[in-house]
């Protein structure tokens, strides 16, 4: 109330001040032209009369001014004549009662020869008055007065500002009342709104901030407060889950312990990652800039490290709207615990490096999905050149730190670690292949196979998802390269430097990092498939993940159990990967046409049994559709671990749906529970599908929870834990690879 008192009191004294002001001015303007109009008319009826009366006058006429006055009288004007001694000499009946007043005027025009004029009241009521001298020979003999009739000066002058007046009033009621809808709208009920929300917060119910914590109005206050509930809300989680650590006594990795290792075996010294895919993407729709997270394993894993620890990550910078934000970003963005440093690539780098080289030379050299790589020198070239500006940019970063952390990250930097320790002997370099390694035969095929090796063994430490592929690297560098490799301790030398080569099968968070748009009954019924068999399948779309032949047995096992028609839906999430290579492009078409196929073939009337939703999903969206999920498909062909498995795992903490998971990944080494399959083999997973449905729920919820508690225990903190724990005592300063 005290709030719309001060906004009328504001608006009106505004608007009477304006509107006042703005009618002060066109009332005088007003009165000086309808002045302007009297004296112009009451001129002309002077003139009129003293050319008549000046001839009388000046003989001394008698008679004659009847006439005169006669003819120039009117019922709206008066005029009366005078002696050259200012006395009466006739004047029109009306006004003659009441002429007394005028002498002073009549005796100044005769004294100064010279017009007066002026308003004046006579008989009550307001008249213009003008006394022209009469003249003979340009000497005053006399005088005439015209009266005219002025009462709409001071009526019109009223009704002017009685206008405004309403016009006043009108306008305080208005504004009064936009200003206080608006200040409703915009400013007290989103402040309410985000007192509940911090309320909330503070009663530990980790909620969405609400819309209307609008950055532009509130601007660094919502940033702020944003951020504060984003720390709270983690803090408390990770008090919450160390509490309940210490409780049952279980010596658990957890976000906090991986920052207090962190932190003392490496002091308070950044870490830095390195990895093509960044983080975050700023990606520009319209005028607008909206946040991507990118479909991405390793980003998955890799952020709640850095949140851990904090650090650098250098990565590409290849969001559309990504250089006019910059190319170093805080984050997360409203509660900063790293920095992203964007490497800016052309696009005949990006082609040439990363769609050639990486992803058309060493994806399918390194996956067994019978996909000829291609090798190109000029992508090898790129390749190079991008390594080298990493590690430049890196460099840069670097400065100042002593033995710095480095963590690079894939197949896109073979050759980084050597570089690095050229330009940096001093680092501690760690290098993740997130991707399987082939027997030596196959990796032979690569023309630039040596350097590749010999880039790699720049590091201090290399770590595959599995033994397997640590030991298929150490016999590709056992038969191509020269240097000793040690099989009892897993590590190869060379000259003066020693790089260990280890197994450190990657995870999740365990915590899922966002909170899913919603449980799983709201997320079943804004799906409509609240009754339904749910299937769901998360993946980039590549031809390592098996989705054709997934589609296949989707197919078959309705075939096969025709009366799950109209009972089971599959939700498949399609994420476009990699899209500017041919073989993606074409890999798309033939999901689409697949999909089309199916629901044409199998689908009936309000039914179809593959919902394909090929975009982008943040992770929050996905997480819903996890927990709405009965069955969970992994079918890639090959894959060096696929964390979609470990996700939904972690998704799941009802205990409940069954993971149907190819035996060619490597986390079917980890999730043992999992219903495994041979993605080649249509039969077998069609019939792994019905077995997931009709699964006894309490055999369900037992495999669900051996698998949960795996991944609890091997979680992405272990990881990220045993892995410093590798690098830390690393020897530094051995200069490599300077033949
Ligand atoms: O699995 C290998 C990998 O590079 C991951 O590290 C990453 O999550 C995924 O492929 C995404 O690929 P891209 O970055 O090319 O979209």
């Amino acid at each position: 109330m005290r709030l719309l008192f001060r906004l009328f009191a504001a608006t009106s004294l505004v608007t009477i001040l304006v509107m006042g002001g703005f009618a002060y001015l066109e009332v005088r303007e007003e009165r000086a032209r309808l002045e302007e109009d009297l004296q112009r008319r009451a001129t002309l009826i002077a003139e009129a009369v003293r050319e008549a009366a000046e001839p009388l006058v000046a003989r001394g006429a008698r008679s004659g001014f009847e006439r005169v006055l006669k003819r120039f009288g009117g019922a709206d004007r008066g005029v009366a004549l005078y002696d050259q001694f200012g006395s009466l000499i006739d004047a029109t009946l009306d006004i003659k009662p009441y002429l007394g007043p005028l002498s002073p005027l009549v005796t100044n025009a005769i004294r100064d020869n010279a017009p007066q004029r002026r308003v004046s009241q006579v008989d009550g009521s307001t008249v213009w008055v003008h006394v022209s001298p009469l003249q003979r020979d340009d000497r005053p003999i006399g005088a005439v007065a015209v009266l005219l009739d002025a009462e709409h000066l001071e009526s019109r002058q009223l009704s002017v500002w009685r206008q405004t007046g309403v016009r006043i009033g009108l306008l305080i009621l208005l504004f009064t009342g936009l200003a206080w809808m608006l200040v409703r709208w915009t400013v007290t009920r989103p402040l309410a709104r985000m007192a509940e929300w911090t309320k909330q917060l503070r009663g530990g119910h980790p909620v969405q901030p609400p819309p209307e914590a609008d950055v532009s109005l509130f601007g660094p206050l919502a940033k702020e407060v944003t951020g504060l509930a984003r720390t709270l809300a983690r803090t408390r989680i990770v008090a919450e889950q160390e509490a309940r650590l210490r409780l049952s006594g279980e010596s658990i990795w957890t976000e906090e312990r991986l920052k207090q290792f962190a932190r003392m075996r490496f002091g308070d010294q950044a870490i830095f990652v390195v990895s093509n895919r960044e983080p975050l993407s700023h990606v520009r729709e319209g005028k607008e800039i909206r946040l991507q997270q990118p479909a991405s394993g390793l980003v998955t894993a890799l952020e709640p490290i850095m949140l851990a620890c904090g650090g650098v990550w250098v990565a590409h910078g290849s969001g559309s709207a990504d250089r006019e934000v910059g190319d170093r970003v805080g984050l997360p963005v409203d509660d900063p615990a790293y920095t992203l440093r964007r490497v800016w690539l052309s696009a005949d780098e990006e082609k040439g490096y990363y769609y050639g080289f990486a992803n058309e030379g060493l994806w399918p050299l390194c996956h067994i999905v019978h996909e000829r790589p291609q090798f190109r020198a000029d992508d090898w070239e790129h390749y190079r050149a991008v390594n080298a500006k990493f590690a430049q940019a890196l460099v840069d970063e670097m400065e100042g730190v002593d033995a710095p952390v480095v963590l690079v990250q894939d197949y896109h930097f073979a050759l980084l670690p050597q570089m690095i320790k050229r330009l940096r002997p001093d680092a501690r370099v760690a290098l993740f292949w997130h991707i399987p390694w082939p027997n030596s035969e196959a990796f032979g095929i690569c023309p630039w196979q040596e350097d590749i090796l010999l880039g790699m063994l720049g590091a201090d430490l290399v770590g595959f998802h599995t033994q397997f592929h640590c030991n298929n690297f150490l016999e590709t560098v056992e038969r191509a390269i020269e240097g000793r490799v040690e099989w009892d301790d897993f590590r190869v030398i060379r000259g003066q430097h020693t790089t260990h080569v280890q197994p450190f099968p990657i995870s999740v968070a365990a915590e899922p990092t966002a909170a899913p748009e919603g449980d799983r009954n709201s997320v079943r019924a804004r799906l409509g498939i609240d009754e339904m068999l749910v299937g769901l399948g998360v993946e980039r779309v590549d031809y390592t993940k098996g989705l054709p032949e997934r589609m296949r047995a989707i197919r078959r096992f309705f075939e096969r159990w025709p009366e799950y028609r109209r009972r089971a839906v599959f939700i498949q999430v399609a994420s476009p990967s990699r899209t500017s290579i041919p073989r993606y492009q074409a890999l798309q078409k033939e999901i689409q046409d697949l999909v089309n196929e199916i629901n044409e073939a199998i689908g009936e009337r309000g039914w179809r049994p593959i919902v394909y939703r090929e975009r982008h999903h943040d992770r929050a969206e996905v997480a819903a559709l996890y927990r709405a999920a009965d069955l969970c498909m992994v079918t890639s062909l090959h894959d060096g671990m696929n964390l979609v498995a470990k996700e939904f795992v972690a998704a799941r903490d009802d205990d409940d749906g069954v993971l149907v998971l190819s035996r060619f990944t490597g986390a079917s080494r980890d999730l043992r529970d999992a219903l495994v399959v041979n993605p080649y083999d249509v039969e077998g997973m069609a019939e792994a599908i019905r077995i997931a449905f009709e699964m006894d729920p309490s055999e369900r919820r037992r495999r669900m929870a051996r698998m949960r508690s795996h991944v609890r225990e091997r979680n992405i903190y272990r990881w990220a834990g045993l892995l410093l724990a590798e690098l830390a005592p690393m020897p530094r300063g051995v200069t490599v690879g300077a033949e």
